[in-house]
């Protein structure tokens, strides 16, 4: 049987625990993600928003199985995946890691670093191994002669094309792409986003990609879920996200917020906006879970706000929002 989507995430929470010295015998649990429920269909983008320390690398780290989850299930192909150890499973998601420069083993040549996939999972004969390298070099866009050297005699975009085409050794499904551009500079980034694009559609590929530039989300995105402290707070599709009703569309407050952050192209447009940013710190105490955690910032805060979490509900096509004053 074929799931109905690519990736499920049912009720997904993760703490970490934290010792406050040496001495502390008792580590506090920090509530990292709290019940996130996410979708992804089978050969799309979804976006991931939302501001520094909201838990978008947490849940990338969670997806590709780097850390175990606290609680709560993940689905991929409609495989619980959430204990799985199963490689050939856990190759069909791959990640692409934010920092070019210390995401590839400096030690190590291109061709080891390549091949080393390849060589684990037994997907290639060793006599073809250099030729497989060489084609996915040239997929990624370098030149098959870049196998011979190391990390260091490339650049950041070459660098992030060399782990791209690591990751597409595995000849992955879903590759969760974390800032994947936020350390190169705008030209590149535009190389960088384009070759995403164009191996979605040739490979069908579908992406998780986490950005803070809103606009590429957009660019990039089928729809965009926006994440605030460990929560999941809205999904919309993509023409609900930025479009030129944004600010008349119903949205959270706080994706009003973030959409504040981007500058307009058409000034008229301004003047329609109805929420002011607020200078407000974020509340660091991430252990609500009976109000809505962003009620300490939020210009509609209710009564209700303060004593009931609220749940997701649907506002529109694909649109969600987890927000009273959607009730
Ligand atoms: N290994 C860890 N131990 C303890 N706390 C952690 C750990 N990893 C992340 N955190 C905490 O989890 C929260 C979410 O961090 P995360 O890196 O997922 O945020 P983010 O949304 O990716 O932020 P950014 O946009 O800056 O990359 C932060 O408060 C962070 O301090
Ligand atoms: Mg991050």
């Amino acid at each position: 049987m074929i799931a109905s989507c690519l990736l499920e995430l049912n009720n997904v929470t993760k703490y970490y625990s934290i010792r406050r010295g040496f001495f502390d015998t008792r580590p506090k649990e920090f509530k990292v993600l709290h019940d996130v429920t996410l979708r992804l269909e089978y050969k799309k983008i979804l976006g991931l928003v939302g501001e520094s320390g909201s838990g978008k690398s947490t849940l990338a780290r969670l997806i590709v199985g780097l850390e175990p989850v606290s609680s709560g299930r993940i689905f991929f192909k409609g495989k619980d995946i959430s204990c799985l150890k199963d490689l050939r499973i856990r190759r069909q998601i791959q990640m692409v890691f934010q920092d070019p420069f210390s995401s590839l083993n400096p030690k190590k040549t291109i061709f080891q670093i390549i091949s080393e996939p390849l060589k684990i999972h037994g997907l290639c004969p060793k006599s073809k191994i250099r030729d497989e390298v060489a084609r996915l070099l040239v997929e990624a866009g370098l030149l098959p002669d870049a196998m011979d050297r190391y990390p260091h005699q490339f650049s950041g975009g070459q660098r992030q094309r060399i782990g791209l085409a690591r990751a597409l050794a595995l000849d992955p499904e879903l590759i969760v792409a974390d800032e994947p551009t936020s350390a190169l500079d705008v030209s590149i980034q535009a190389q960088i986003i384009n070759l995403f694009l164009e191996l979605h559609k040739k490979r069908g590929i579908s992406f998780l990609f986490i950005s803070h530039d809103l606009p590429l989300v957009e660019f990039v995105s089928d729809d965009v879920a926006v994440m605030y402290q460990g929560r999941i707070i809205e999904i919309m599709p993509k023409k609900s996200f930025l479009g030129k009703d944004r600010f008349v569309e119903r949205h959270h407050p706080y994706t009003r917020l973030l959409f504040e952050s981007v500058p307009l192209p058409d000034p008229s447009l301004s003047q329609k906006k109805d929420f002011k940013a607020e200078a407000l710190e974020a509340s660091i105490d991430l252990s609500w879970d009976n109000a809505c955690v962003f009620e300490p910032r939020c210009k509609y805060k209710m009564d209700i706000c303060k004593k009931i979490s609220p749940e997701m509900k649907k506002v529109g096509d694909n649109h969600y929002i987890a927000c009273h004053l959607y009730n």
